[in-house]
């Protein structure tokens, strides 16, 4: 009887306990977030800060492309953001090939970063369509906002998000629009290098026979005429200069690189890959080593 009073009697100083210590963990982690912000002179180390929002980049790629996956990983591997927590998975239809069926498994243990949709790879026959209305109902989570990116395209993931933060979470389209002149978010639709859609707009293709009855043509052009046919996208917004092909591929959607890049397209070639990625000092983080060199 007594052991039994003295175990409720403690339960007060327990949460008493567990509520100061919640309460003095979160302003030093505040404070700590602040004072490291002031520059790298601090010797405290700076709490991580609660990402904004949650994104997912599904890469539309090819079954087969499993070295240029390689490459990809590589790059979004070594990215990171204080803003957005997001995952980068790649998106492919159906398996046709047995060999196929050994290595995509492998990945898939190794590294869980592949959707395998059910469709058949052919472009501009839906694939688009089917990657959107089928996210609400085979992930396991929900993002705030869900990209399609092409495999030619080299997104810096800090610089989408902080693009991305100040915006509303609902209701957004978000890309480089086309026309390649237009400056305009509502003329016309969001190229395909690279577009994001807010989650209820991906719950809205899932359940919408608007998109449903309209999934033949070229992909971005049709996902603009659904949101302008069912009156929604209403947040748009257009990241030029941002986001552009390739300087010289793609007339007036092309220009020089520049530092506040989001997203550059078109990189189809080695050399185009090669000078971007230098251009981004991709590889500063590299340390010297006895164990290799690069001369
Ligand atoms: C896959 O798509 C085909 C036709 O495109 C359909 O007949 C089949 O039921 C679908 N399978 C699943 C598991 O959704
Ligand atoms: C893709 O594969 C699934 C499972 O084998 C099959 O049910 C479906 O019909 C295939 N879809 C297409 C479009 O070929
Ligand atoms: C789908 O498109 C066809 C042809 O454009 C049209 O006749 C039909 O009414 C549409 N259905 C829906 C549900 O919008
Ligand atoms: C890359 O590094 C060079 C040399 O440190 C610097 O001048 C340049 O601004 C950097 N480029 C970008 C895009 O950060």
């Amino acid at each position: 009887m007594l052991t039994r009073w003295l175990v409720l009697a403690t339960f007060p100083f327990i949460a008493l306990f567990l509520f100061l210590f919640l309460f003095f963990s979160y302003n030093i982690s505040t404070k700590t977030t602040t004072l490291a912000s002031y520059g790298n002179a601090m010797v405290v180390p700076p709490a991580h800060p609660r990402p904004a929002f949650s994104l997912l980049i599904g890469i539309l790629t090819r079954a087969d492309y499993h070295e240029h996956r390689h490459f990809l990983r590589l790059l979004y591997g070594i990215q990171s953001s204080p803003i957005a927590e997001f995952d980068v998975k790649f998106v492919f239809c159906n398996l046709t090939k047995v060999e196929q069926r050994m290595l995509i498994a492998l990945e898939i243990i190794r590294f869980n970063d592949i959707i395998i949709l059910n469709c058949s790879e052919n472009m501009n026959s839906g694939k688009t369509y089917t990657y959107f209305s089928s996210l609400p109902h085979i992930l396991s989570r929900q993002y705030d906002y869900v990209m399609k990116a092409d495999d030619d395209v080299y997104l810096r993931v800090d610089k989408l998000a902080a693009s991305l933060k100040p915006l509303e979470r609902t209701d957004l389209y978000y890309g480089f629009v086309i026309p390649c002149t237009s400056q305009n978010p509502f003329v016309d639709y969001m190229s395909g290098m690279g577009f994001v859609l807010s989650w209820d707009l991906v719950e809205w293709i899932a359940e919408s026979d608007i998109p449903a009855n309209d999934t033949v043509g070229p992909e971005d052009k049709l996902v603009g005429r659904w949101l302008k046919v069912g009156n929604k996208g209403k947040n748009r917004f257009s990241d030029k200069p941002a986001m552009y092909d390739y300087p010289g591929s793609n007339g007036q959607c092309s220009h020089e690189l520049i530092p506040e890049t989001v997203a550059v397209h078109r990189l189809k070639r080695w050399d185009r890959w090669l000078h971007v990625l230098r251009f981004f000092n991709v590889t500063k983080e590299l340390k010297p080593s006895k164990l290799y060199h690069f001369d």
